[in-house]
């Protein structure tokens, strides 16, 4: 049942689309009546059964222009005889994907979450005294931090950042359809060298990759869950220790931060029963698939793994960050959870590479703020 605090927190997460992309968003919302349509020879794929078809049994043609293997390997490079994980296939993937598997499985992400826990006490300490937060901020120091220490990189985390969301929103800009536009291909390579240059020794192609990938998902991820949980009065689960992670996936999926995979088919096949040709386009709606526009999030009724990591995309490129982002987030809440925090500001970034907040600033709610005066919330940090 949507609630009047469900339709608030969907009323402005919608404006991160709203202002950024109002005509995709208004096609997309427009067609998803059906698993698939077909729009001459692209494919607007909505069904989550379909979505699932076209990322595990499809054979997808991983460089072609207008999709996002082709976006990270014209920005970053090839990586020399390899790839960027995106844009490969078969051993090399799979090679790469265990070179990554140590750092982000279970063991690696316990260690991470060593690194961010007391980041967060420091950077939340403010809405002890009354004072605001901005969770874009926050985001970006806290996938800063978390990128250098996965790349082993001494740079500084903002910095590091600031360059993943420049290179990553230079190479959006420079891959619109329509004409190529040369100045902002120069432009997208000098912001993905700029970013390679930073992270130093780690900055080959492949790991400035997994640095573009967590950095803009997480910045754009982070505070707009804060915010849904915010508006639509969610605390009460987010302080619940066993709700918490499972809150923490519903938002993920409602939220859907990466909201529009687009792929080329390489061969002839179907999806949801509509038949696909080779090189046909297919947008591939990962927000309609995991049902982010018609379920409201909620942990004591959640739409479960089958249906909430189909954010995290499907098959052999399923998003190697997931069990990383689900941690984060579940942190994030559990430490803000105490002060239940009302949103005070927000900002749409629209030049961004998602759909996101540009500034999200929270305080302390009323309730929190009273208690936290008589010392009812002591024993937080
Ligand atoms: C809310 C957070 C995140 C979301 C929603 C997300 C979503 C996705 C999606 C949809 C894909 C494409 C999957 C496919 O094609 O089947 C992907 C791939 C990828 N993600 Fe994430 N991601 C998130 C966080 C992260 C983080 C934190 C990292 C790294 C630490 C990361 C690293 C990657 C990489 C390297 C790939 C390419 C995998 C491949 O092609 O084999 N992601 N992600």
């Amino acid at each position: 049942m949507t609630t009047v605090s469900q339709s608030r927190a969907r009323r402005r997460d919608r404006r991160v689309y709203l202002r950024s992309h109002p005509l995709l968003f208004g096609l997309l919302a427009a067609t998803r009546g059906r698993p698939v349509r077909r729009l001459g020879r692209t494919l607007l794929v909505h069904g989550p059964q379909a979505y699932r078809e076209a990322l595990t049994r499809l054979p997808l043609d991983r460089t072609a222009a207008g999709t996002t293997g082709a976006a990270a390997r014209s920005a970053l490079g090839d990586g020399g005889a390899g790839g960027v994980l995106f844009d490969q296939e078969g051993a090399g993937h799979r090679a790469d994907r265990r070179g990554l598997a140590g750092s982000l499985g279970g063991a690696g992400v316990e260690d991470l979450r060593s690194l961010w826990r007391p980041l967060l006490v420091r950077r939340l300490a403010p809405l002890e005294r009354g004072g605001e937060v901005d969770l874009v901020d926050l985001a970006r120091e806290l996938s800063g931090s978390v990128v250098c220490a996965l790349l082993g990189s001494g740079a500084d985390p903002r910095a590091v950042a600031e360059a993943a969301a420049r290179a990553a929103a230079a190479s959006v800009r420079s891959h619109l359809p329509g004409p190529r536009r040369p100045r902002a291909e120069a432009a997208a390579a000098r912001a993905a060298d700029g970013l390679r240059l930073l992270l130093g020794p780690a900055g080959e192609a492949l790991p400035a990759m997994v640095a573009v990938a967590a950095v803009n998902t997480t910045v754009a991820a982070l505070p707009r869950a804060v915010a849904w949980c915010a508006d639509a009065g969610l605390w009460e689960q987010a302080a619940d220790e066993a709700l918490r992670p499972v809150l923490a996936d519903e938002l993920l999926r409602v939220t859907a931060a990466s909201p529009l995979l687009p792929r080329v088919a390489a061969a002839d096949g179907a999806v949801g029963g509509c038949p696909v040709r080779g090189g046909d386009r297919l947008l591939l709606v990962a927000r309609h698939a995991a049902g982010a526009h018609r379920r409201d999030p909620d942990a004591r009724r959640p739409a479960g793994p089958a249906v909430d990591r189909l954010v995290f995309g499907a098959g052999p490129h399923a998003c190697p960050g997931a069990r990383l982002a689900r941690a984060q987030l579940a942190d994030v809440l559990g430490a803000l959870a105490p002060y239940r925090p009302v949103v005070t500001r927000a900002r749409v970034d629209r030049g961004a590479a998602l759909p996101g907040w540009r500034v999200l600033t929270v305080r302390a709610g009323d309730r929190a703020a009273r208690a936290s005066e008589d010392g009812l919330f002591g024993s937080r940090a």
